[in-house]
């Protein structure tokens, strides 16, 4: 007999699936500190930890649930998909770290003398246990409860429960979920009574008809019960029914109602939880009660930044109340049944969830998909018991709306034969499975990271034909969903607007799953005391993919990134468009009305508040649009912008009265105009005297000084300033995979700046310079024409490329050092976060303050950050409130940061980052847009910064104390937001 970790089976002497319910016999947990001992391998370990005398007094101790490698023992390694041992299945090598626990635990005098179970809702990777000396069995399915019945070992009073861990087992080979690897006894393990003739496992059935408005309810159970629910006038009715409700109030992710009640024999009560609702597939869609729904989804894992996977009840809430108040509204449980308190939190707050099974065979793509599990039948039985597990585990929760066979498994019959259990045991929820490309065993067709134009195929039903005629049949009348796309990797996702224009557009596209809900990265602390998050390779693992796991929407913390921010804004259930004389409201709920949202409108005159008020707005039915008028103010010479929030008029269990849903902002007045320009250098009109490169003295205009030999800016009034020079380069985004290599190879991060001349008349002082990479011979010629601006100076860079440019660049724009004093920073623009070209829908125009510091955001592995966008004006100051004033004109994109481009290049980790001796600022014209090429599509081709021919113009100015930020001059309104004049086309709609 092959030892447990060997085997193909799924486990020994386990009880039948069962679901998870509160009932009121007795119940013990065994969560807390137990002994534990970590052995290199298995060899090491010896013979299992199994004797009630065994001395563990010299072992360690050890928080259970809890993983090993994250309490001092062992290391956690991650990598996406390769195996980190040997593709040998069912084998993993002899160096197999093997865990073990042990218990000593009281049995209170009251504990009835009935049966009893054991029951771990989740051990990874493959454990065995004894009671008292006495062997119970063994199991795989890390994330999928156990049982063993331990009626006949249990004794009164002292009890010892021994558990032997091993990190690896052939169940690996089945868990290859794109995750650190972790080990132990991460959930709960507790001791349950189970009463003679108790309520072993029950069956809610709850289905809602919504042409009738009537419920169908039976509660199944193997030994007949009895079920009260007092709000349907159900009292103490034989379970199985059923029972027809009138005038039911059905369960959706939006208005999540629940009847609780309980279920009861002799000796046994248990609480039950009912939602009804129908899901259904009809005529190609998927439907809910009858409605189409649209999945504004995240992908989850389960983390925490120091418990890892072992996540505790305030974790879980945290997770459903951020998804609820970011406009989430679904849950795909990548890649395995999460801890089942989550799918109750989602019951009762309300989201829908698609259950995925605890299945993947990822790394077996590594070898040509050679010697995949799926397609053999020695591996079926462990194929089967995990998807009965889990079925049977959920099945009583309304939220869970779809079952997921697996991820990435590859295809065959293995898969065939789980879809077929699942279809007997549930009919009622169809079934998904990505990998399953042409969709034969499936309910909904499903694909991650597509590009948007093979959605909008797919949306038209008009995608390319599969060769087999009846399987293209089946799969063309399926609804369809992006299980993955926007893969929230580092700064981006970008062209979410874009995928949702399509779920809008399209019955068929009924929404997706953003990749990921959160960073999965690991706190530490450096040794100077600043702590940082962990990613792939920092804990020397010999095969790992680096930062690839922190890829979330939130970081670690749980504090949202700008992507999350971004996403809310624009899943948002209610559509505020904002034109000249009235107020445009979409319901995109996808069944409520808008009765639970009031609308707050606001007037701001140079970004700052002049008037507020209440849109009398009328509960909106979903899907419906009404036009309400504006309010009038009267037009001033300023611009002013109308802001309308839909807030919560009332408390939701999930956030508080005034929490902001959605917003929609436009420019009321003065209308945009196209900016008025600046007096150009009149052609054949050169300056004339000319300060060569080798000038001795400075040239200077007004009170500002140039280097004679680089023609640079070095100092404006008392203020030293290096630069501002032509910039390219941003520190890569992680979404900037593939390109920023061809960027490093072409030397975008090594520019070198030859003056060719200075030429000073008529006022003017005109820098011509050409920049480019060593080694290449491509270029850019920058002229700086630089006029007095007040008392400041008005510059316009003209930049033109010479040579072939056979990709789009990371930025253009202007980067200067400003002393390191000048640290509170002013602006009137998007903000309050930063915005990218195609990731900008959440910044609202405004007036902002902050420090630069604040400035950045602290992406897990640094990268180009902190972007402010359309920029009329901004100010550096110091604590004397003196310093600079930069204003567009229009606009600019503003980046100000306590260090370089270079220094964020090079950093791995935020602690990397030191503050210098000066603030680095942008002020750019555009960058490339964001995308979501770390994993999929890179950016859309109208968000590509290209080397163009193009002219930028900005002002610089001393910034007296008590200047204030003042209003735009008329020639200062921005036209489109974001609009870098002559490169990329925004659209404001988002369409
Ligand atoms: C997908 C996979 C996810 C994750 C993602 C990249 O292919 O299903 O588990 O690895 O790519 O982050």
């Amino acid at each position: 007999m092959s030892p447990i970790h060997h085997q193909y089976a799924p486990g020994f002497g386990r009880r039948p699936a069962r679901s998870v319910f509160s009932s009121d016999a007795p119940r013990l947990s065994l969560n807390g500190q137990w002994r534990f001992r970590l052995s290199p391998s298995v060899a090491a370990a010896g013979a299992p930890p199994a004797a009630v005398d065994l001395d563990d007094s010299d072992w360690d101790l050890l928080t259970v649930p809890g993983h090993w490698q994250l309490q001092g023992h062992g290391k956690p390694i991650y990598t996406c998909c390769t195996f980190p041992f040997p593709v040998d299945p069912p084998y993993v090598p002899d160096e197999n770290p093997t865990g073990d626990h042990r218990l000593v635990f009281e049995v209170p005098a009251s504990w009835p003398e009935s049966a009893a179970v054991l029951r771990f809702d989740g051990v990874d990777s493959c454990f065995a246990a004894w009671l008292n000396g006495e062997p119970l069995g063994w199991s795989t399915g890390s994330r999928l409860p156990a049982e063993f019945d331990v009626t006949a070992h249990l004794r009164p009073g002292r009890n010892v429960l021994a558990v032997r861990v091993h990190q690896w087992s052939a169940g690996s080979y089945l868990e290859d979920q794109d995750m650190w690897w972790l080990s132990g006894i991460f959930r709960d393990v507790s001791l349950l009574a189970r009463p003679a003739g108790g309520i072993e496992d029950f069956s809610v059935t709850a289905d809602y008809d919504h042409r009738t408005g009537r419920g169908l309810l039976r509660v199944d159970t193997p030994v007949p019960a009895l079920l009260s629910i007092p709000e349907l006038n159900l009292v103490d009715v034989p379970g199985a029914g059923p029972y027809e409700v009138d005038a039911v109030q059905p369960w959706s992710a939006e208005r999540p109602r629940l009847y609780r009640g309980t279920l009861r024999t002799d000796t046994e009560r248990v609480e039950v939880a009912v939602g009804f609702r129908t899901v259904a597939v009809v005529d190609g869609i998927l439907t809910v009660n009858g409605r189409r729904i649209v999945f504004r989804g995240v992908n989850r894992h389960e983390w925490h930044p120091e418990r890892g996977r072992a996540l505790i009840e305030d974790d879980m809430r945290a997770d459903v109340l951020l998804l609820k108040q970011h406009n989430v509204n679904a849950v795909r449980t990548s890649h395995y049944p999460p801890h089942p308190r989550f799918l109750a939190l989602c019951d009762e707050l309300g989201l829908w969830v698609v259950d995925e099974c605890d299945l993947e065979t990822h790394g077996f793509c590594e070898v040509g998909w050679r010697g995949n599990p799926s397609d053999d039948p020695r591996w079926r039985e462990a194929y089967l018991d995990r998807m009965a597990r889990m079925v049977e585990r959920d099945k009583n929760h309304p939220s869970v709306i779809i079952w997921s066979l697996a991820n990435e498994s590859g295809s065959g019959d293995n898969l065939r034969a789980m879809a077929e259990w699942t279809r007997r045991r549930d009919p009622s929820r169809p079934i998904h499975y990505e990998h399953d490309l042409d969709s034969r065993y499936v309910d909904v067709y499903s694909r991650m990271y597509l590009p948007v134009d093979e959605v909008d195929a797919i949306g038209r039903r008009a995608e390319p034909p599969l060769s087999d005629p009846d399987a293209d049949a089946h799969r063309r009348g399926l609804p369809f969903i992006l299980v993955e796309y926007a893969h929230a990797m580092g700064n981006g996702p970008g062209n979410l607007a874009e995928y949702q224009a399509l779920f809008d557009a399209y019955p068929r596209c009924q929404g997706g799953f953003v990749w990921e809900y959160l960073d999965h990265g690991i706190r530490r602390t450096h040794e100077d005391g600043r702590g940082y998050f962990a990613y792939g390779g920092d804990f020397g693992e010999e095969l790992h993919d680096g930062n690839f796991v922190v890829d979330g929407l939130f970081f670690p913390d749980r504090a949202p990134s700008p992507g999350a921010i971004q996403y809310k804004k624009v899943i948002e259930p209610v559509r505020v468009d904002v034109d000249a004389g009235q107020v445009r409201i979409t319901n995109r709920y996808d069944m409520v009305d808008l009765s639970h949202l009031e609308f707050q409108w606001r007037w701001d005159e140079a970004g700052t508040p002049v008037a507020t008020g209440v849109l009398p707005v009328p509960a909106v039915l979903s899907g419906q649009t009404v036009l309400v008028a504006a309010p009038a103010l009267p037009h001033g010479a300023v611009e002013a912008y109308l802001t309308v929030s839909a807030v919560l008029a009332g408390d939701e269990p999930w956030a508080p009265a005034g929490h902001e849903v959605a917003w929609g902002q436009a420019q009321m007045c003065p209308p945009p105009v196209p900016p008025a320009g600046v007096p150009d250098t009149p052609a054949g009109s050169e300056p004339t005297t000319s300060f060569g490169p080798t000038t001795g003295s400075g040239p200077r205009l007004g009170a500002a000084e140039f280097d004679a030999v680089t023609g640079r800016l070095r100092r404006l009034g008392d203020l030293v300033l290096t630069g501002p020079q032509l910039d390219l380069w941003r520190a890569p985004v992680d979404n900037d995979r593939f390109l920023h290599e061809q960027w490093r190879a072409y030397g975008l991060h090594r520019l070198r700046h030859r003056l060719i001349g200075v030429d000073a008349g008529d006022g003017q002082l005109v820098v011509r310079t050409r920049v480019a990479p060593a080694g290449r011979d491509l270029g850019i010629l920058a002229t700086y024409r630089w006029a007095p601006d007040d008392d400041g100076l008005l510059l316009r860079l003209e930049v033109r490329p010479e040579g072939e440019w056979p990709f789009p660049v990371p930025r253009l724009g202007l980067r200067l050092a400003v002393p390191a004093a000048l640290r509170d920073v002013e602006w009137y623009g998007r903000g309050p976060g930063e915005a990218y070209a195609d990731s900008w829908q959440a910044a609202r125009v405004g007036r902002y303050a902050m420090t630069v510091e604040q400035m950045q955001t602290p992406y897990v592995r640094p990268q180009e950050n902190g972007c402010r966008a359309d920029v009329r004006w901004a100010t550096l100051t110091g604590p004397d409130g003196a310093g600079l004033r930069f204003e567009g004109r229009p606009v600019f994109q503003l980046t100000a940061r306590p260090w370089s481009s270079e220094d964020l290049d090079a950093a791995r980790h935020t602690i990397d980052l030191v503050p210098r001796d000066a603030v680095h600022v942008n002020l750019d014209l555009a960058q490339h847009g964001l995308g979501s090429g770390s994993c999929g599509p890179g950016v859309l081709a109208q968000y590509e910064l290209r080397p163009d021919p193009v002219t930028f113009l900005v002002s610089v100015r001393p910034h007296r104390a008590g200047d204030g930020g003042g209003a735009c001059r008329s020639d200062q309104h921005a036209a489109p937001p974001c609009t870098p004049a002559t490169t990329v086309a925004y659209n404001e709609s988002g369409d």
